[in-house]
């Protein structure tokens, strides 16, 4: 049997990268992306530089995927960014880049990714949202507003998508110590951690444990569903 085709973008640095080394590692075809050059040396890696929110270079992306490989199995739209502010100080401009990136972009590789699916009549595509949704995280409006629409989008396309085989669920990591969160303040992280059930930080292995339980072949029943780490309620 061939080799599952992954799908991951996001994978020069952080979580991105870990779950590429990862899955290349048990043996799978990555394809990933970033704006940047690609950090991973694979035979089975193939890297796109491009941003999430190019529409063309993305589709170029995936008919290049599909020519290679014949096939798309899963997908893991992992890109994201983050930037803390108060409403009042936060930028039209940043409002936007958040967007664009977190959103247009999980949107726009849902949905060619997902014209590749439905013919193949089987797919697994994970969204990524974030613990600051759900805990309506003061300084994190537009971060947290970015991940709601994406856990919606995930609920709704959950159910366009159920007669293909095909099944879209999210992950809701904690913070995970990664770039991303570099610029938090320590009091604010602290206070952050411990609206937790759990309280500690999230680890690469909590991801993967819930990614790899949202793509096994026996998880064809689970769809449309937000899973938080540490114990965060929806
Ligand atoms: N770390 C946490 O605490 C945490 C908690 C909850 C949820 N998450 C979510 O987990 C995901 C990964 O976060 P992370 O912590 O790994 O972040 P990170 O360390 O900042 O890495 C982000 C990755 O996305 C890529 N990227 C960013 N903007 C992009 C764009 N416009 N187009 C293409 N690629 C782009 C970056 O590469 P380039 O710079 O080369 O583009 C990088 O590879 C995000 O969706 C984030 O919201 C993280």
């Amino acid at each position: 049997m061939m080799s599952k085709v992954f799908i991951i973008t996001g994978t020069r640095k952080g979580i991105g990268r870990e779950l590429a080394n990862y899955y290349l590692d048990k043996g799978y075809v990555v394809v990933g992306c970033s704006r940047g050059e690609s950090s991973i040396e694979h035979k089975n890696y193939r890297h796109y530089s491009l941003d999430v929110s190019d529409e063309s270079k993305i589709i170029e992306m995936i008919i290049m995927t599909k020519k290679e490989f014949g096939k798309i199995d899963i997908l893991l739209n992992n890109a994201g960014i983050a930037s803390m502010n108060h409403i009042i100080t936060t930028p039209y401009k940043t409002a936007q880049n958040i967007f664009s990136t977190n959103f247009f972009g999980t949107f726009l590789f849902l949905r060619e990714v997902a014209k590749v699916m439905v013919k193949q009549r089987w797919g697994r595509i994970v969204n990524f949202t974030t613990v600051a949704t759900p805990l309506r995280l003061e300084g994190e409006a537009m971060y947290a507003a970015s991940k709601a629409a994406i856990e919606n989008l995930t609920q709704i396309t959950a159910r366009e998508l159920a007669d293909f085989g095909i099944t879209v669920n999210a992950l809701g990591p904690t913070p995970v110590p990664t770039d991303l969160i570099k610029n938090v303040p320590k009091e604010k992280m602290d206070a952050l951690l411990n609206r937790q059930a759990i309280k500690r930080f999230g680890e690469f292995k909590d991801i993967v444990n819930v990614i790899d339980f949202f793509i096994d072949e026996r998880s064809d029943f689970i769809t449309g569903q937000i899973i938080y780490l540490g114990g965060v309620n929806g």
